[in-house]
């Protein structure tokens, strides 16, 4: 059957209609003709396959990748970057609508389109690295990513031949991330693992790579146990000027292009207040608003991540703390007149005590930084009560797929 693609999904698919009802098809482009068939049917939306692109967007570009069609992690890389902005901020600007702002969007786009990634996780199933298929958890084997830059590749292609020489079926999934001298390998294994000294045996395969073991769920957790079980190095990182200790567990942001701009941003709007870096990570971002700023409190609550702050703190106008933003805000707003809250939160966006405390606290200036413009839609609902939207700027942190770094500033009503 054909269908005539006429929008967006705010998930990167393309959006027609048949028999009155809304289809969507991922991998298409607005304008175009497309020959479909329908892979799944509910009451209110279809989804379908593009079979064939009878009419083809004039922007419409040959996909490098070979997985493109089957693999979940890449939503545009049919399209040139040009477009792909266009329509990124087409889906913002219709998610922000629903909570009246119809103000301009800036574009802070990435200077590399592919390549960017200092972190990638793989799947691992029969000893091969891979990713899920799209909104499945079928596995795809993967060979080569092109979002992976070429130090992360390399380290794959090191672990792919690992894998196949010697295997490690109790390993779910592996982590690579680079840092100044070295790049690490971090196998997480859902279960505790007995014997991993025994398998630590062979690492030396990896040569100068360091190469974690990590037991849990999500390598994030604190209650995920890790070690280190071959060529142990201190994990050093310098970004923008600021040699930092890391860890291989703590949040670090994707695309070091992007996230200069991005906290350069934050410094420049932040310069001379007091604030808040809410949900603060490794605190790079607190340190360079130590450098500029009268005060500033980080607040993250992975310990990992705060120790790596703590090394970082080397000022009197600087104070991390390791806690829950929502426990740790209320007793700051107590002693202190906060100007401006920097709010970085994961995928779940802000605790409601936490938007709470900031309304009742009437802090003036909020820099919210989003990665799920869904929660901060969410979050935008509660606090515009007392909040206008002042600006909104997408910074692209992820190229080639739907997701969206945005950061959007928000003013107390009285002082616009
Ligand atoms: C998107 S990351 C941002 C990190 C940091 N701003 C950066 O640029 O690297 C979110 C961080 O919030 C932390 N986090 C999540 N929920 C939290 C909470 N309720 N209280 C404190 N920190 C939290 C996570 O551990 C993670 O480090």
């Amino acid at each position: 059957m054909k269908t005539k693609i006429f929008d967006i999904s705010y998930e990167g698919a393309g959006v027609g209609q048949v028999d009155g009802k809304i289809v969507f098809v991922p991998k298409t482009l607005p304008d175009e003709e497309v020959e479909i068939c329908l892979k799944k049917q509910t009451n209110s939306f279809a989804v379908g396959e593009a079979e064939k692109i009878i009419k083809e967007n004039p922007h419409r570009v040959k996909s490098e990748c070979p997985y493109f069609v089957e693999c979940g992690g890449c939503d545009f890389l049919h399209c040139d970057y040009e477009y792909e902005k266009s329509l990124k901020t087409k889906i913002l600007a219709s998610e922000l609508a629903k909570v009246g702002f119809d103000g301009k969007i800036e574009y802070q786009p990435s200077d590399k389109r592919l390549f960017y990634r200092n972190k990638v996780k793989f799947e691992i199933r029969d000893n091969k690295l891979g990713f899920f298929k799209a909104k499945s958890n079928e596995f795809l084997e993967v060979k080569k990513c092109l979002l992976a830059s070429e130090r992360i590749e390399n380290a794959a292609n090191l672990v792919r031949n690992f894998l196949q020489e010697f295997g490690m079926k109790e390993a779910k999934s592996v982590y690579i991330k680079e840092f100044n001298e070295t790049v690490t390998i971090c196998f997480l294994f859902e279960k505790n693992v007995k014997n991993w000294q025994k398998i630590a045996k062979k690492l030396s395969f990896f040569g100068n790579f360091s190469v974690f073991f990590a037991f849990g769920k999500i390598l994030e957790s604190d209650k995920t146990q890790i070690v280190c079980a071959y060529n142990p190095q201190i994990l050093n990182k310098t970004f923008m000027g600021v040699k930092a200790q890391s860890s291989i567990s703590a949040f670090n942001q994707i695309n070091d292009n992007v996230a200069e701009k991005l906290y350069n941003f934050v410094v420049e709007k932040a310069r001379g207040k007091r604030v808040v870096n809410a949900y603060s990570g490794q605190g790079l971002l607190t340190y360079l608003l130590s450098k500029e700023c009268k005060f500033v409190y980080g607040i993250e609550y992975q310990k990992s991540a705060h120790e790596s702050a703590e090394k970082l703190a080397d000022a009197q106008n600087i104070k991390n703390i390791c806690g829950k933003v929502e426990e740790q805000l209320p007793q700051i707003l107590l002693t202190d007149e906060i100007s401006c809250i920097v709010l970085d939160p994961a995928r779940e966006g802000c605790d409601k005590a936490v938007l709470k405390c900031i309304v009742d606290g009437k802090i003036p200036e909020i820099f919210y930084i989003s990665c799920n413009f869904s929660t901060l839609r969410r979050d935008i609902v509660f606090l515009r009560e007392l909040y206008d939207i002042e600006s909104v700027k997408i910074f692209d942190m992820f190229p080639c797929t739907a997701s969206l770094e945005t950061a959007c500033i928000l003013r107390i009503k009285s002082q616009i």
